[in-house]
């Protein structure tokens, strides 16, 4: 297979998700391979300072949660629980090591060539790394995103007053007050974390609702549920500005349609205003690879983008900035490359907020299946489900959308402790073309959770048992 004209067959440039599965899989498929990463470990985002910290945190607040208070419905009482946050942040830390080491086995056991350093392109066949040319047979950019800047909002993730989601996954201590810049899905995650531990935590949206992109169902019980978990909203306006002083940070707040201003003093100020593609210093002007307007790579179906031999994936290019997408898209771009088909269903990735509840989502939304036609919509609470109801979790529900004539499923929302988990099943479903008849007369263990979803897909058809 190699081609003793290039040191590699296929070099890959960014060890994140999308980079270090489309690594693993081109060796497996027999092709020389090497991957460039600039961070002193691999796993990119995800691993070092995304999915895996954050998850990690969630976890450990949400155990200090129940210990103080939640648990005693059930006759569990603990007199006194203390929180020690330099062991939570260890444990966290631990973990990323655990996975990020994970990750160089992986590259070692498969012979994938880790190349530590900045990679740039001086051809389409070369890159420096370091001040020494590499060169290989085919490309691929991954990348990543990093997080976007807010104008006037100067972070400084050292002193820990004004932070983005890295500097938000390592504070030294419990703010008193914080305030998040963004009810996106960093703000919601990152913004419990520290509600739980014992922050006040004040949310400013730009728009109308929190988590952009998903149903409008679940933006509504979004906010809901966060306000009765402690969080103060303050959607529909925009942060102008802050200054520092001493240890406080005052924000300069207004109506997003434009009004009256309003300063707010914080101990902290979380920015998670979104993420954009890093591109820059990759030299991409080198081999005339220009960016949309997104600042985005564009791409074919099948990853190649315009310059002959490099492809892109991930965060770097346009479509939803996950994890799994990256993942399928990297295992997609090595085969391929290798000469293989590779497949990623775009229309069906799923998405997940990991807070309690999780808000999770598959397919289209409602206002967006609408849009396309007829449809029909099952929901059901569950506050009727006999497992969320045992469990005391009564806050959610799961909805199915289908096509009202062939009872396609086209999407499917739900709010749900499990959520994340149970959204696998529709995914599915969805894959192999199932219709709504299909979900609701497959038999689902009882008591679970998932009983939820066979019953919207029951009250497609106006036939659920429990309401
Ligand atoms: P990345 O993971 O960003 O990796 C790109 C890598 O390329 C980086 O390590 C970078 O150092 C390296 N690199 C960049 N340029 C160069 C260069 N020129 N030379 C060498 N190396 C370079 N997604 C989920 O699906 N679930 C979650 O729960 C989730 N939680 C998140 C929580 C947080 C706080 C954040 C910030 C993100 C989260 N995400 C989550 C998003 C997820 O992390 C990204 O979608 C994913 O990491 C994208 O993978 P990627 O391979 O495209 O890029
Ligand atoms: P986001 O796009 O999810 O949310 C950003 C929010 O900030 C939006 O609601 C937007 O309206 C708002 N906003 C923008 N400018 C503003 C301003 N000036 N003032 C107030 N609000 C403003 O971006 P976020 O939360 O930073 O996350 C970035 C990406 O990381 C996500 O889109 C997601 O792809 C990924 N991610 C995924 C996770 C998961 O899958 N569970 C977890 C964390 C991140």
């Amino acid at each position: 297979m190699a081609d003793h004209k290039f040191d590699y067959d296929l070099l890959i440039i960014g060890a994140g998700p999308g980079g270090y599965i489309a690594a693993i899989r081109a060796a497996q498929l027999g092709l020389k391979t090497a991957c460039v990463e600039s961070r002193e470990t691999l796993g990119g985002t995800c691993l070092n300072v995304g999915c895996i910290p954050s998850k990690a945190l969630l976890h450990g607040s949400e155990l200090f949660e129940e210990a103080s208070g939640h648990m005693a419905k059930w006759g569990i009482k603990a007199s006194k629980v203390e929180l020690d946050l330099d062991v939570m942040m260890a444990e966290k830390t631990k973990a990323v090591g655990e996975l990020t080491g994970g990750i160089e086995f992986l590259f070692k056991k498969n012979k994938v060539d880790w190349l530590k350093g900045h990679a740039k392109f001086t051809s389409a066949n070369t890159v420096d790394v370091g001040g020494k040319a590499v060169t290989a047979k085919d490309i691929v950019i991954a990348t990543g995103s990093s997080v976007t800047p807010l104008p006037g909002v100067e972070v400084d993730n050292d002193k820990g007053l004004i932070v983005d989601s890295t500097g938000a996954l390592s504070l030294p201590k419990v703010p008193k007050k914080m305030v998040v810049i963004g009810g996106g899905v960093i703000g919601l995650e990152l913004g419990s974390v520290w509600n739980r531990l014992g922050s006040d935590v004040i949310v400013v949206e730009f728009l109308d609702q929190l988590l952009p992109g998903l149903d409008g169902d679940i933006r509504k019980e979004a906010a809901k549920i966060f306000k009765k978990q402690g969080m103060e909203l303050k959607l529909g306006a925009k942060v102008t500005g802050a200054t520092v002083k001493g240890k406080k940070v005052t924000l300069t707040v207004e109506p997003s349609t434009g009004g009256k201003a309003e300063t707010i003093e914080a101990d902290c100020v979380l920015v998670s205003i979104g993420r954009r593609p890093n591109t820059e210093g990759l030299g991409l002007d080198a081999i005339g690879l220009d960016l949309n307007k997104r600042g985005q790579i564009e791409i074919e179906h099948d990853f190649r983008t315009k310059v002959d031999g490099v492809w892109a994936v991930g965060d770097v290019v346009p479509g939803p900035m996950l994890a799994h997408k990256a993942e399928d898209e990297g295992i997609a771009v090595a085969e391929f490359i290798a000469g293989l088909t590779g497949i990623v269903n775009h229309a069906v990735i799923p998405n997940v907020v990991y807070t309690m509840p999780e808000f999770a989502g598959v397919g289209l939304t409602e206002e967006e299946a609408r849009e396309k036609g007829e449809i029909k919509v099952g929901k059901f609470p569950m506050m009727a489900n006999s497992r969320a109801k045992t469990n005391r979790e009564p806050d959610g529900f799961v909805k199915i959308i289908a096509d009202a004539e062939t009872d396609k499923v086209l999407g499917a929302w739900m709010v749900a402790s499990v959520a994340g988990t149970m959204v696998a099943e529709v995914a599915i479903a969805m894959e192999f073309g199932a219709t709504s008849e299909d979900i609701a007369y497959t038999c689902h263990a009882h008591p679970t959770h998932a009983e939820a979803t066979k019953e919207a897909a029951m009250a497609v058809t106006g036939k659920p048992i429990h309401i």
